[in-house]
């Protein structure tokens, strides 16, 4: 008798990706759970290198990007290349009118610089509420995070259970250094965020991202103005290392 796909629990899907490259470790949950797959691509390096995977491959995974309203131009421009070069139209999810309408204007548009507690309520309307709605319904949400990318992501396995969804995440590059991620971009030709040839390395929102330095950690332009190693935006949850 076959399964149904939600009495996988996470040992048995852990189990059958053991040893399948990326491609084949996304066709495999793509396959096992139809119409059930989606990727959410900040269009930043790796979630670049993921778009390629899935698209190259045709592999059936939808594809969506949180809109939120506040991205660098140069992020709307690979989103346009990334749909011409693949013939596709990448998803989009925005904030809920009304909640945006009253953020700026009662708070104004740069509220998340005054407190922790505003930038999480922009983040919430922006990112959080919209991603809520993007996942509803799915059983895996694959996303581009890698251990080195912070302390926090390093206790993260490759395939995870996500209370907060009720879905599995599946992080296919969580093994990959930055180096390899920009090899693979090069060696594929796969478009990329010039800003990222200027020093950015983690791509957000406009106002809350800079370029970093050498040897900086590279989540360091993000938020930097807030004093928290532990920095998400709520997208992935405020974990602790252990
Ligand atoms: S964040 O939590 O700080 O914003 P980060 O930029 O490191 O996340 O990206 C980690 C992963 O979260 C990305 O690989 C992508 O899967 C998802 N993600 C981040 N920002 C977005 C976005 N604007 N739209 C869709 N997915 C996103
Ligand atoms: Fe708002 Fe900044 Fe969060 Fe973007 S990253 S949603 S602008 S607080």
């Amino acid at each position: 008798m076959i399964a149904e796909p939600t009495s996988y629990t996470l040992e048995s899907l852990t189990e059958k990706l053991q040893g399948l490259s990326n491609i084949e470790a996304l066709r495999t949950l793509a396959n096992l759970f139809p119409g059930e797959v989606v990727f959410s691509t900040s269009l930043g390096y790796e979630d670049q290198v993921i778009t390629d995977l899935i698209l190259s491959n045709n592999i059936p995974i939808r594809i969506f990007t949180l809109d939120t309203g506040r991205m660098f131009a140069e992020t709307y421009s690979v989103w346009k290349k990334t749909n011409d070069r693949y013939a596709t139209k990448i998803e989009a999810y925005f904030p809920e009118r009304a909640s945006e309408e009253v953020l700026m204007s009662t708070k104004g548009p740069y509220s998340f610089y005054d407190s922790v507690e505003n930038r999480k309520e922009c983040c919430g309307i922006r990112k959080v509420a919209p991603l809520n709605r993007a996942l509803k319904g799915q059983k895996i949400w694959v996303t581009g995070i890698r251990a080195e990318q912070s302390a926090n992501r390093q206790s993260m396995p490759q395939l995870e259970w996500d209370e907060a969804h009720s879905l599995y995440k599946f992080h296919p590059l969580m093994d990959w250094t930055f180096e390899e991620v920009k090899q693979y971009v090069k060696d594929n030709n796969v478009p990329y965020n010039p800003l990222h040839d200027r020093g950015f390395v983690s791509i957000g929102c406009q106002p809350c991202t800079r370029a970093i330095q050498p040897g900086e950690d590279f989540r360091a332009g993000r938020w930097w103005w807030e004093d928290n190693s532990k920095k998400e935006c709520g997208l992935h949850g405020e974990r602790v290392k252990e």
